[in-house]
């Protein structure tokens, strides 16, 4: 069985204060729910969330790390350093990243490695732009970057692998993909997991959908057959909104 899960990235926003007051506010008003529930602050307020999160069912997970094991980095962070705060699980390859910060797809597979060779497990984000939607090539452009980074590893790996397709043209613009955009392209992407390995993988992998989730959509999105969870940007920053979505799911 897949798991549910609803994940907020953070990104740069909150300092240590307003992280710790976010937490404090969605840890009181967490609704119960079967679905898995993580966090994602920023590096420098990581080991704030852990403390404060420790015995809760609310996981925190880092935002990215670095392929390298150690060594003349700046400003980047390791596997081992992540594992040692109690942190299991990072998000890799969000668009952003890819974007802002230059990671390709090659790097992105050597992060996949290492993360999994440290027994992370993976949030792996991929998703297509405006103009390879507007050009109809979207399946093509999501379909390499999942080879490009996943789809030659062992079987064994996937346990630890979650997919969050997020198409770039949605993701902090208030225009989301609508419901049957996003089933058409997760049924796509686990039949493209089913043709690379076989049906249990390919059932039991989560597929998220992110860009532009609000309370006022999320019910209808998460209610799509291959629809496991979201991860959530903008409306994660503000708790009565991620709660809305976590019941939404
Ligand atoms: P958004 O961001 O919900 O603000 O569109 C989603 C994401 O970047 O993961």
């Amino acid at each position: 069985m897949r798991s549910k899960i609803v994940a907020g990235n953070w990104k740069m926003n909150k300092t240590l204060s307003e992280t710790e007051a976010l937490i404090v506010e969605l840890s009181g008003k967490l609704p119960d729910t079967d679905a898995e529930v993580m966090v994602a602050p920023t590096y420098v307020n990581l080991v704030g969330a852990v403390r404060e999160l420790k015995g809760s069912s609310i996981e925190v997970i880092a935002q990215n790390m670095h392929f390298a094991e150690n060594g003349a980095f700046t400003g980047e962070i390791s596997a081992d350093m992540l594992l040692d705060i109690d942190i299991k699980t990072v998000i890799i390859g969000h668009s952003e990243r890819r974007a802002l910060f230059g990671e390709t797809d090659e790097i992105l597979a050597k992060k996949v490695k290492t993360a999994l060779g440290k027994n992370l497990r993976i949030m792996f984000c991929f998703g297509e732009e405006l103009q390879d939607r507007k050009s109809g090539n979207h399946f093509n452009v999501v379909e390499s970057q999942l080879k490009n980074a996943l789809l030659s590893l062992d079987a064994s790996a996937w346990s630890s692998i979650v997919l969050a397709y997020e198409p770039v043209w949605a993701i902090g613009t208030g225009e989301t993909a609508s419901p049957e955009q996003a089933q058409e392209m997760h049924a796509f992407i686990r039949k493209t997991i089913l043709d690379a390995y076989d049906a249990s993988i390919a059932e039991n992998v989560s597929i998220l959908y992110g860009g532009s989730v609000k309370p006022g959509n999320a019910e209808e999105i998460f209610s799509k057959p291959d629809v496991d969870g979201g991860l959530i940007g903008g409306a994660a920053l503000v708790a009565d909104d991620f709660i809305a979505i976590i019941k939404a799911l």
